[in-house]
């Protein structure tokens, strides 16, 4: 692999406003390029101006989904450091995807220092406003143009590098959820543990009826007896329930987020009582009707955390924490995104400097 080529941007391009930036629709300047060819390994690390890619239309990607990706974000901190939240944790995820779509595993170390190096490249355009960060994806796909069916045997890792506001036009407000019970999103055995695209796509035609009928996202349950809720949106879950915190165990068709894995030892940092286990939707909804429930609300890279305000289910809609934002669920969100931008002490070591 060794050295990373730089080719500088020659036509820069203006920055958003700050204020205005929503989540995902503009790209830095640069992006991190390197191919994997059988035999030679992942060769040809460069960093080069952010500019569309030239593929083959029979590369592999396009035919049978062979692609994975991670998410994280970078923080200007007041005295103009660079900080990445756990890098380590989303290279060890990345691996774990390669291996289940049969992808050659990456140099996880050297990952880490060429995503650092490209976001001193861009370093002026991580926005520094309240809500605001540099969100970083890397994302691997295939690239042999072939129509058969076998894992490929080139491809491409790439990093582009967005400057983002909110995930979730509410931003921190309550959202209100559907729980699905017709598709699914993953089952076991399958790829929902994985970061792949595909899994994502699976997830659409749910979120489009969802939102045609007045919800911002769905309540994933299990695949195979639609009972266990598993994910929301495509973000992991968590409900507080009698002072007690659950959240579905990993069981091969969950994601095992970041934020998911910060906030179960933060809160165990706090001696919340913390629960990885099944939670079916009925012991949910029996407890809201004994006034149980105390919060609910999704985690992730994007969003960090969303409260749930409603969630329907069938014909049966409650209503929690009276719709506002829970206790916990703001402790939980302050104290994340604090240690992220450095405002807060970084007592569990999560934080990495650029
Ligand atoms: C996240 O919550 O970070 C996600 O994975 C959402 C992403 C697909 C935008």
């Amino acid at each position: 692999m060794g050295k990373i080529a730089f080719e500088q941007n020659q036509h820069p391009k203006q920055k958003p406003d700050q204020s205005k930036l929503g989540f995902g629709k503009h790209f830095t300047d640069h992006m991190f390029i390197m191919d994997y060819t059988d035999g030679k390994g992942w060769h040809d690390a460069r960093i080069v101006p952010y500019a569309p890619i030239a593929l083959e239309p029979s590369s592999m990607v396009f035919h049978y989904g062979q692609a994975v990706f991670e998410g994280l974000k970078a923080y200007k901190t007041s005295d103009n450091e660079i900080l990445l939240f756990r890098p380590d944790k989303n290279m060890e995820r990345l691996n774990k995807s390669n291996d289940r779509l049969s992808i050659p595993a990456i140099d996880e170390e050297f990952m880490i220092e060429a995503i650092k190096e490209l976001v001193r490249v861009d370093a002026d355009w991580i926005p520094v406003e309240e809500g605001t960060s540099l969100y970083i994806r890397p994302f691997i796909i295939a690239t042999e143009p072939f129509l058969g069916v076998h894992a490929s045997h080139n491809y491409m890792f790439i990093v582009i590098l967005s400057p983002v506001g909110a995930y979730y036009a509410e931003g921190i407000q309550p959202v209100k959820i559907n729980v699905e019970s017709h598709y699914v999103r993953a089952v076991r055995g399958g790829m929902g543990s994985a970061k792949t695209a595909g899994n994502y796509a699976a997830s659409l035609r749910a979120q489009v009826e969802a939102q045609e009928s007045g919800y911002s996202q769905v309540l994933w349950l299990d695949g195979i007896e639609k009972k266990y809720i598993e994910e929301v949106g495509s973000m992991n879950v968590f409900f507080k329930v009698n002072g007690e915190v659950l959240t579905p165990e990993l069981n091969g068709s969950i994601l095992d987020g970041v934020t998911r894995n910060s906030i179960i030892a933060l809160l165990k940092s706090w001696n919340v009582p913390v629960v990885e286990r099944r939670v079916s939707i009925e012991e949910l909804f029996e407890a809201h009707a004994n006034g149980t429930l105390e919060e609910a609300f999704g985690t992730g890279t994007a969003a960090v955390i969303s409260p749930i305000g409603e969630l329907n289910w069938d014909d049966k809609n409650i209503v929690i924490n009276e719709g506002n934002i829970g206790e916990l669920s703001q402790r939980l969100y302050d104290t994340v995104t604090g240690i992220q931008r450095g405002t807060l002490a970084d007592t569990l070591g999560w934080t990495v400097k650029v």
